[in-house]
């Protein structure tokens, strides 16, 4: 057996896109009422990509201030998660292994399930230190989620990346055993292979979400974790905000707990600001949410976190995390503000004219406006190639 040392959140970066759409400018084009937007759903704006972004490019932006950082000695293994994947076979993270320079000897391999992926890299990450404690896994949740125009899901867009260094003693957040999981066959939320835009049943996806939260939950309790009145904060997959805020009065319910709303912004309120700006970023919402967390509450030195990652289709698994004295110099909050407060604001045509972009399918070479102020660029697709650069 190896012996028993710390493994989890060593570094924790977040990137999104260069274009913003407001919800007010959302509900000006379609005549919802703006409340339905701001209090319904608890959302503010959406991130949406230039000509020359994608998951890619936004996975390359995160993860590059932590190779910086860090450097590329110890990383041995790369896990991209994803649900909007731009190939079908290639990993996506291999595009992110050569624009970042890192060493041949690395593995890369790309997850799927819907917005589940991003737990899955983590917990396999942890794996892989638990077996060689000098080894550090980069894992990268990146997503840019579409729904078709006049679709109740469209208001829910977003797009954001979120790079991990998982590491032994890591320097933010712990991760413990055990993870509570829960699987259920349902169709709520899919895309088949010939869409770009996703299917929803919006209520019923609802349902089953609130339905994984208890089975994860109870199988979570079940395993010997911790009760609820153990966590400071909890995590949860935003879809929206206002998700989060039903899920964690659910879970309170079930606990048979007092679900007051001040009790519910006290644990959930500071992981929802970034989300809120952001839109739904599928595999990477509950680490924005997390970094949401860190960059902006009191104090949370050796407090415990909750996290609940639900995928549609679907599976879901609760676990807990305990912050790490002295996490607070290690943080990249000024640069996640940043992120999300120096996009440029567009007016519904723009929007409308990237929602409606697709690539010619005929193996020639369309290269792509210069648009993105990030650090990498998609340049085209030449020959069926997507061709990456640096800025
Ligand atoms: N002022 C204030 N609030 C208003 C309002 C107004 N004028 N008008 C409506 N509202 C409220 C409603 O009461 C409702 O709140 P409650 O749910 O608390 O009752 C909320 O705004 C939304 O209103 P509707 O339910 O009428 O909205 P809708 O049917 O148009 O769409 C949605 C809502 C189903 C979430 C839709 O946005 C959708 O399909 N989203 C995509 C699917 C999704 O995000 N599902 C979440 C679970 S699945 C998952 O988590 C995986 C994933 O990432 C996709």
């Amino acid at each position: 057996m190896p012996e028993e040392f710390a493994i989890g959140i060593h570094d924790l970066s977040v990137a999104t896109t260069r274009y913003v759409l407001t919800h007010d400018t959302l509900a000006a084009h379609n005549g919802s009422d703006v409340a339905k937007y701001h209090k319904g759903i608890g959302q503010r704006s959406m991130s949406v990509p230039a000509a020359d972004e994608d998951i890619v490019t936004m996975a390359a932006a995160a993860a590059a201030p932590i190779v910086a950082r860090h450097g590329v000695d110890r990383i041995r293994t790369i896990v991209f998660a994803t649900e909007t994947s731009v190939d079908q076979a290639k990993a996506a993270g291999i595009h992110v292994h050569s624009l970042l320079g890192l060493p041949s000897a690395t593995r890369v391999v790309e997850l799927k399930q819907a917005c589940y992926s991003g737990t899955a890299a983590l917990q396999f990450a942890i794996g892989l230190v638990h077996r060689d404690r000098s080894q550090q896994v980069l894992v990268i949740a990146s997503d840019v989620s579409k729904y078709e125009l006049g679709n109740p899901g469209e208001a829910t867009q977003g797009a954001a990346a979120v790079a991990m260094l998982v590491s032994a003693d890591p320097a933010l957040v712990r991760i413990e055993d055990p993870s509570g999981m829960f699987t259920a066959d349902i169709m709520d939320f899919w895309r088949p292979n010939y869409r770009t835009t996703a299917l929803v049943d919006g209520h019923e996806s609802i349902s089953a979400y609130l339905q994984a939260v208890e089975g994860a939950w109870k199988d979570y309790t079940d395993r010997g974790g911790r009760t609820l009145d153990d966590f400071t904060a909890f995590c949860y997959h935003q879809p929206f905000t206002k998700m989060a805020h039903k899920a964690h009065r659910h879970l309170l319910h079930y606990c048979g707990h007092d679900a007051d709303e001040d009790a519910i912004t006290r644990h959930i309120g500071h992981t929802t600001t970034y989300n809120a700006e952001v839109g739904n970023s599928y595999t990477a919402s509950m680490y924005v949410g997390l970094a949401a967390l860190l960059d902006n509450a009191d104090d949370l030195t050796d407090q415990a976190i909750g996290f609940l990652s639900y995928g549609s289709g679907s599976v879901a698994e609760f676990f807990a995390g305990t912050v790490v004295p002295g996490y607070r110099s290690h943080l990249r909050s000024d640069m996640h503000r940043d992120a999300i407060s120096g996009r440029q604001d567009i007016d519904y045509a723009k929007y409308r004219e990237i929602h409606e972009h697709s690539f010619p399918v005929d193996g020639g070479d369309h290269p792509v406006p210069r648009e993105t102020t990030g650090p990498y660029r998609l340049a085209g697709l030449f020959g069926h190639k997507r061709i990456y650069e640096p800025r």
